[in-house]
């Protein structure tokens, strides 16, 4: 059985490689910016966001612990503000919406509010044969309700400018899912 996470890592590779520029919009933890971080390797550039001075902190242990190359830069800000720190377009963004796991703070979750700009902003930031990928987590109420707004909005962007899909459990649809968009 292909795990959803596996999938998310097979459409980032398709675009993003050794000496490529990435966006972690949503840092947590730090996983998906330690696998961007390898993945770009050392002449790559990767910046992550997050709004939780915590997450940073167990981010960076994360990097640190991991061995990756010094191509990473951890940012306390919104992301809807991205574009004030990256210069020059991207190759691969990562939204993993939701709370900081293992923080109890639920309240700190992505909200719609913000993360409808962010995305724009990082739809803005794409560069040519790039690609966004949103996983969205339904099982809490703001979860459900940024999955049916992204839904819309990504269902009304150009065709012909980008190829989205999404991919979920039609069995469990109150399990995570996600939105891969790649510019054409
Ligand atoms: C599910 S976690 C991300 C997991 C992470 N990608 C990892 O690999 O560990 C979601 C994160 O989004 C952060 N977040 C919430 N609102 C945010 C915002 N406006 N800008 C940036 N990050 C935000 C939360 O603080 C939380 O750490």
């Amino acid at each position: 059985m292909v795990d959803l996470l596996s999938l998310q890592k097979h459409f980032i590779l398709a675009h993003l490689k050794e000496g490529g520029r990435a966006v972690d919009f949503t840092m947590g933890n730090g996983y998906d910016t330690v696998f961007l971080s390898k993945t770009v390797g050392g002449s790559g550039e990767v910046t992550a966001f997050d709004i939780q001075p915590a997450a940073l902190l167990s981010a960076e242990r994360n990097l640190r612990a991991s061995g990756c190359p010094n191509n990473w830069r951890l940012i306390c800000a919104s992301h809807e503000r991205a574009n004030e720190f990256v210069r020059g377009p991207i190759k691969a963004g990562m939204f993993n919406l939701g709370y900081l796991p293992g923080s109890g703070k639920k309240e700190l979750t992505t909200m719609r509010s913000t993360t409808l700009p962010a995305v724009e902003r990082a739809l803005e930031m794409l560069g040519e044969d790039a690609v966004l990928l949103v996983a969205v987590y339904p099982g809490h109420p703001e979860g459900a309700a940024e999955g049916e707004e992204l839904g819309r909005y990504f269902a009304s962007l150009s065709r012909f400018r980008y190829s989205i899909a999404q991919f979920r459990m039609l069995n469990s649809p109150s399990s995570p899912f996600f939105i891969v968009c790649e510019t054409k």
